[in-house]
């Protein structure tokens, strides 16, 4: 039976950082655009989770086979099972009205396909190393300075999931204060693909053709990504942040 620590390459008694950095490498391998597989990808991912969130290692094949069988139906759920359902059913562009069932998105052989992929890489690494946003190479300079995860990396979006909600899911903790498209807080630059905002927003014309989106209500429409988050100290966004603390505080009164 093989252990999350297994999955990871990694001793039981690994430390915080050999964990990340396991985690990095061996969700690069295994992303089906690097040689990997649906499969591989996932159960490296759920690898990290049991590890990072300190849970028993014998129950680790269990937790896949029950998130195996309610992706297939085989089992109950709530929403996250049928969001990760629907999530099946996408094309390579989609709004996100067009999501379909898990019957209607499996492919011929019966296997899941991956939801949009974002590349994601934090702005602070640009300001450390003199990089820009328009430096064609930005990303292939991040792949080779191997960054910590929470800097550089890739993660999956799910149906109807927001880029922020997916970074949350994977425990980034992007910034954000609204998280209804009323400041800037939690803006990320789109470097290469496209996320649609359902709703009007404070930012200008030309920011968004600069590929400025709002991660917080902000999906992809395009089958991989790559943005720059943590952008919120650029000029002109800078002067649309809000304090977070604000709406902490105002969550706490409800
Ligand atoms: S957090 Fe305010 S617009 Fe996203």
């Amino acid at each position: 039976m093989e252990s999350p620590y297994d999955v990871l390459g990694i001793d039981a008694d690994a430390d915080e950082d050999a964990v990340v950095r396991a985690y990095r490498k061996r969700v690069k391998d295994a992303h089906p655009d690097h040689g990997g597989s649906l499969a591989e990808f996932e159960r490296v991912r759920r690898a990290y989770e049991h590890v990072t969130e300190g849970r028993d290692p014998s129950t680790f094949e269990a937790d896949v086979d029950d998130d195996r069988g309610r992706r297939n139906g085989t089992t109950g759920g709530g929403d996250s099972v049928s969001r990760r359902q629907t999530d099946e059913g996408r094309g390579s562009t989609r709004s996100r009205e067009e999501s379909g069932s898990a019957e209607d998105s499996a492919g011929e052989d019966g296997e899941r396909t991956l939801g949009p992929t974002v590349e994601y890489l934090d702005y602070e690494v640009l300001e450390a190393n003199g990089w820009e946003l328009t430096d064609e190479d930005l990303f292939e300079k991040a792949e080779a300075a191997d960054l910590d995860v929470d800097r550089h990396g890739l993660l999956v979006v799910e149906d109807r999931e927001t880029l922020l909600e997916a970074a949350e899911r994977y425990g980034f903790s992007w910034p954000y204060a609204c998280r209804g498209g009323a400041c800037a807080n939690c803006a990320v630059a789109v470097v290469e693909g496209d996320v649609e905002m359902p709703v009007s927003t404070v930012l200008t014309d030309e920011m968004k053709e600069r590929g400025i989106r709002l991660s917080c209500i902000g999906q992809p429409v395009t089958d991989s990504l790559k943005v720059v988050f943590n952008i919120e100290r650029l000029p002109g966004l800078a002067e649309l942040r809000l304090p977070a603390e604000q709406f902490e505080s105002a969550r706490a009164d409800d």
